[in-house]
C-alpha cells in the first residue's frame, strides 16, 4: 500500500474549508493507502500563538479528525513536534534551498504582507514541511489547491538530493480534490474562507452551533442577478454556495445547478443551512464523545511511537549519505 500523508494546522479552529480540502479527502483515502494524518503544531508557532489556546486546539483538531471519521485503526495519528526528526530534517532540506525558490512561496508572500513583524520561520515554513512529507516516504499528500505549490518543493527538493546523494527520498505527489478545492468566504467569496480570518461571520467553524451555522449561511453575500448557476468570475457568492452543497451531498455542481434552478436566493441558503446543519451536529456528537474519553491520548502515543521509528531510520541514511555524524 503506497503512504499518502497529510497535516491539519492547528492555528486556528477548524472550518468547513479544512473538512472539504482536506478531511474529507483523508477519509476516503484511508481505505486505499497507507495514511498518515499529523498536526503540525510547530508550524503554528511561524506566527503569534496563545499557548493555552494552541494546546486545546491541537487534542480538539484530533478529536474533531476522529469525529469526521477519521479512523485511528486505518492511519497513524502523531503531533509534529513530538519527532525531533522533522526539524532536524528541515535543516538539512534548508541547506540544498535556493533564496530564490523560497522566495517564489506564494502563501509567505501572502501571509507576510499583512504582519509587521515577519519571522524567519514564516518563511522557512515550505521547507519544513517537504521534511514533513519526505521523513515518511509519502507518495500522495492531498491538499487544498493553495498547497499545492509547497508540494512541489518538496518533490524538487527530493529530486536534487537524490540526484547528488543517491536514492533517499520518494518523490511525493499532491493530490487537489476536484470539487470543493476552494471555499470561499461566505461574506467575501471572492476570498478563501479561512479559520484566521478576522471577520468571523464570513467563517463556518466545524464547532459552531446550529443558530450561527444558520445565521452565517443565510447572510452569506450573493449578487443582485436573482438566478441561481455556476459562474465562479461573475456570481462568486452563489458559486461558492453550490460548492458547499455540492461538498456535503457528494452530488455533482451540475446536478446541485439543476436542483436549484428554479429557487431563489432564500431557498438555496436555507437548504444548504439545513445540509451543513444536519453534517456537522452528526460530528460535534461524535466530538464531544472523544473528547471527554482517553482516545486522544491513547491515539497519539501510538503515533509518536511509531513514527519515530521510522523517522530515526530515514534520517540515519540522509546523515550516512552527506557524511554527517557516525554512521
Ligand atoms: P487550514 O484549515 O487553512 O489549515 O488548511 C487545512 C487544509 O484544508 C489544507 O490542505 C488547506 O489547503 C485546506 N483548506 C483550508 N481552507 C480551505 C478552503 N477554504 N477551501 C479549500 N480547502 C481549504
Ligand atoms: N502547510 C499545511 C497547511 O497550511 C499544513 C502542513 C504542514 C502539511 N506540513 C504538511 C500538509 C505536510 C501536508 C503535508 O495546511
Amino acid at each position: 500500500m503506497k503512504r499518502l500523508l497529510t497535516g491539519l494546522q492547528p492555528s486556528g479552529d477548524l472550518t468547513i474549508g479544512s473538512l472539504i480540502g482536506g478531511i474529507k479527502q483523508s477519509v476516503e483515502f484511508q481505505n486505499n493507502y497507507d495514511s498518515f494524518i499529523f498536526v503540525p503544531d510547530l508550524h503554528a508557532i511561524t506566527v503569534p500563538q496563545d499557548a493555552t489556546l494552541l494546546k486545546e486546539r491541537i487534542k480538539k483538531n484530533v478529536a474533531l479528525y476522529l469525529a469526521c471519521g477519521i479512523d485511528p485503526n486505518k492511519n497513524t495519528i502523531y503531533l509534529q513536534s513530538e519527532n525531533l526528526y522533522h526539524t532536524n530534517l528541515s535543516w538539512v532540506l534548508e541547506c540544498s534551498t535556493y533564496i530564490g525558490e523560497a522566495n517564489r512561496m506564494t502563501q509567505y508572500k501572502e501571509k507576510s504582507k499583512s504582519r509587521e513583524n515577519v519571522s524567519v520561520g514564516l518563511f522557512t515554513y515550505p521547507i519544513l514541511m517537504a521534511a514533513d512529507i519526505l521523513l515518511y516516504d509519502a507518495a500522495y499528500v492531498p491538499v487544498g489547491a493553495d498547497q499545492k505549490q509547497h508540494v512541489e518543493l518538496a518533490r524538487n527538493l527530493a529530486t536534487r538530493f537524490n540526484h547528488t546523494h543517491g536514492d533517499i527520498f520518494t518523490i511525493p505527489e499532491p493530490l487537489i480534490p476536484k470539487i470543493g478545492a476552494k471555499i470561499m468566504d461566505l461574506q467575501n467569496p471572492t476570498k478563501k474562507m479561512s479559520k484566521s480570518n478576522e471577520n468571523q461571520k464570513g467563517i463556518i467553524f466545524l464547532l459552531d452551533s446550529e443558530e450561527i451555522i444558520r445565521k452565517k449561511i443565510m447572510s452569506a453575500v450573493t449578487d443582485s442577478e436573482g438566478k441561481v448557476y455556476y459562474d465562479v468570475e461573475n456570481k462568486p457568492g452563489i458559486s461558492n454556495l453550490l460548492t458547499i452543497y455540492s461538498s456535503f451531498s457528494n452530488l455533482s455542481i451540475q446536478e446541485v445547478e439543476e436542483k436549484f434552478k428554479e429557487s431563489n436566493y432564500g431557498n438555496l441558503k436555507k437548504e444548504v443551512a439545513d445540509l451543513v446543519v444536519e453534517s456537522l451536529l452528526q460530528i460535534q456528537k461524535k466530538y464531544q464523545e472523544f473528547m471527554e474519553s482517553g482516545i486522544v491520548d491513547e491515539v497519539l502515543n501510538q503515533g509518536k511511537e511509531k513514527v519515530n521509528e521510522l523517522a530515526r531510520k530515514k534520517y540515519e541514511m540522509v546523515c550516512k549519505s552527506l557524511g554527517l555524524g557516525r554512521y
